[in-house]
């Protein structure tokens, strides 16, 4: 039986962690560390991120600022806020919420943030320093902290076969290159893979973050095989396995809300695991507890810049 590894446990150290920072930070400088937060338009999903970001920065004594613009807003409208917010010396963190409205330039707009502020770690400058495996980046949050549930976890990647199914520059990409920094010998998987299941075979960890409920099924996976499960996909009772209109918390959410949240892992291939992500509470509450302690590096080297920047 797969040991269900409790995000929340681990995302609730970190978030403790940066507690502790920030009330350092106050001390040492005189202020608290600053993350702004713009939101364009009404996205419902978008919407309740930013809500449990802004939520989290309270916990951590992080000052929040939170701009939400009209869906018409333009691509130089938001240019003139990323520029102003650049310049805002309370400003630490910057983070932009995608997706954006299709008629802006969402790279124009990741390619204007500061790099130094950019805690999203989506800046074609942090994104090089991820590739070159820098010490001092700001890495992109749901990879890091993928990384930190399998070093809590004592799984240590180096020498083992992992493979990631997807290939987004948000997670795909990156949870690869910081798996590949950490020694693993990494095949990168995407819809145009042949033999998709027959890779997924060989792997000791496998990274599932593709957006497709139960992509991966009970035979496409080893006995002992390590799943971090990062999908996030809303489903009806009628999609759902009989497994899960057995639990009572999946039923108790199809009552409540008419759907429930599953990952891209489906339950029979779940329990071959040794050790699993659960889809809620796995990988998305690291990735907040992530985006505060990148908050708070990005605030002190902003202080004090590291001497050689790499
Ligand atoms: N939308 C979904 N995930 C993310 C994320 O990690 N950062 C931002 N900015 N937007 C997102």
């Amino acid at each position: 039986m797969a040991q269900i590894i409790d995000g929340n446990r681990i995302a609730a150290r970190v978030i403790e962690e940066a507690a502790g920072r920030s009330r350092d930070f106050l001390g040492k400088h005189g202020r608290v560390p600053g993350l702004a937060v713009i939101l364009v338009g009404e996205d419902p999903a978008s919407s309740v991120y930013v809500r449990m970001k802004i939520r989290d920065c309270a916990r951590c004594g992080i000052e929040s600022f939170s701009y939400t613009l009209p869906e018409k807003t333009i691509t130089g409208e938001l240019l003139d806020l990323v520029g102003a917010l650049n310049r805002d010396d309370r400003v630490d963190g910057l983070l932009v919420q995608l997706p954006l409205p299709a008629h802006i330039d969402t790279r124009r707009i990741l390619d204007a943030i500061d790099p130094a502020k950019d805690v999203d770690g989506f800046h074609p400058a942090n994104v090089g320093r991820l590739v070159r495996g820098d010490k001092y980046a700001l890495l992109p949050c749901t990879p890091s902290g993928v990384l930190r549930i399998l070093d809590d976890s004592g799984v240590d990647p180096k020498g083992m076969r992992a493979v990631v199914v997807g290939r987004s520059d948000l997670v795909g990409k990156p949870a690869a290159l910081l798996l590949l920094n950490r020694h693993a010998t990494v095949t990168i998987c995407h819809s145009r893979t042949r033999d998709l299941p027959q890779i997924c075979r060989t792997a000791d960890i496998l990274v599932a973050a593709v957006g497709k409920p139960f992509l991966i099924q009970e035979d496409w996976v080893r006995e002992g095989v390590v799943i971090i499960d990062i999908g996030i996909n809303s489903i009806g009772p009628d999609d759902a396995p009989r497994s899960l209109l057995e639990d009572p918390k999946r039923v108790a959410d199809f009552e409540r809300k008419g759907y429930t949240l599953v990952g891209d892992v489906s339950p029979a291939a779940a329990v071959k695991a040794s050790l699993i992500t659960p889809v809620p509470g796995g990988v998305g509450p690291m990735t907040r507890a992530l985006l505060m302690e990148n908050t708070l590096k990005a605030a002190e080297w902003r202080k004090n810049p590291p001497e050689v920047p790499k």
